[in-house]
């Protein structure tokens, strides 16, 4: 029997699933776990099933000791584990992609509608108690039909934002390391583009691209006075991708027209700036929270645990 620790609350189904062959060690408390109890707890695991909250690196894998055979992260996104230091110890990493594709791309479509039917903006309206009444120039959206959206990151999330927006009647262009599947390109109409063309014309910008240094403030002063002004920008991806004080100024100056946000650079803080604002739609990280979709990543994590403490390739490897 190994030692399993889960680093925070999990559903339970995926406790049980583990608990039926080791000795699991979750913690079960509120708050995150702090960062000295969880490298206490670490120490002698033999799998480690860790929240994007907590930082998986090299301090935290050497007080887990030389038994650690895997970091099963329960995300697709991974730039909390330090990949190179888990391969160096021959430690398995894997993540949980394709269960939370259609979740987080039914937020990424929510903030697209919120943004530009400005939404937010008419629910904090009524809250306020603010008087209003129907009026032809009432809080004045922008239609998505025929507008083009620009994705940045095609993979499975990308692709099925892509498809929402299709359905909404809008063209799709799209930037990304290869081309897609050519059916799939096909089917959606999506043309490939680079990012310089994609920002110049695209009426709606949805990052979908990884986070790392390749994408750390991938949109930032530049590539944001390079949209149209009359363009959103979303981001369920990963906050630092964005610059925040850029994106707030370009926000707050009418470079661009608005935003929709479910990811921030310092999580849980929001730059302040964009708390002031009016064009901008802001969600706490809620891409992949659906009681079906947690519980299909707690159950992935747990096969990829799994199948790694019994000598098997698991589901989803990374490194
Ligand atoms: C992920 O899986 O990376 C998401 O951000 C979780 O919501």
């Amino acid at each position: 029997m190994s030692r399993v620790v889960v680093t925070g609350r999990v559903p339970d189904a995926a406790i049980e699933k583990l608990r039926a062959e080791h000795e699991v060690d979750a913690w079960t408390g509120s708050e995150s776990i702090g960062r000295e109890e969880l490298l206490r707890r670490v120490a002698g695991a033999d799998a480690v099933v860790s929240l994007l909250t907590e930082r998986i690196d090299a301090e935290l894998l050497d007080a887990a000791g030389p038994r650690l055979k895997v970091v099963a992260n329960v995300a697709v996104g991974y730039d909390n584990i330090d990949v190179p230091a888990c391969t160096e110890r021959r430690i398995v990493a894997t993540n949980t992609p394709g269960v939370l594709t259609e979740a987080t791309a039914d937020i990424a479509f929510g903030l697209i509608l919120m943004a530009t039917r400005r939404l937010g903006e008419g629910e904090r309206l009524i809250r306020a108690g603010q008087p209003w009444k129907w009026g032809m120039f009432f809080l004045l959206g922008s239609s998505l039909q025929s507008k083009t959206l620009g994705v940045v990151g095609m993979g499975g999330i990308g692709q099925a934002t892509a498809r929402r927006a299709k359905a909404f009647g809008m063209e799709i262009v799209y930037q990304s390391r290869s081309e897609i599947d050519p059916a799939i390109a096909a089917e959606l109409g999506a043309r490939r583009v680079d990012l310089d063309e994609l920002l110049a014309v695209s009426d709606v910008v949805s990052l979908h691209c990884p986070y790392g240094p390749a994408t750390h403030h991938l949109i930032g002063a530049e590539q944001l006075a390079a949209m149209k002004s009359s363009a959103y920008l979303v981001n369920t991806a990963r906050g630092p991708i964005i610059d925040e004080a850029a994106l707030a100024a370009a926000l707050s100056d009418g470079v661009i027209a608005g935003a929709g946000l479910d990811v921030f650079e310092r999580e849980p803080q929001v730059h302040p700036a964009l708390l002031d604002l009016e064009n901008v739609v802001l969600v706490p990280h809620l891409g992949s929270a659906t009681v079906e979709t947690r519980t299909a990543m707690a159950m992935l994590a747990a096969d990829n645990a799994l199948a790694v403490l019994s000598g098997e390739q698991p589901p989803a490897p990374i490194n």
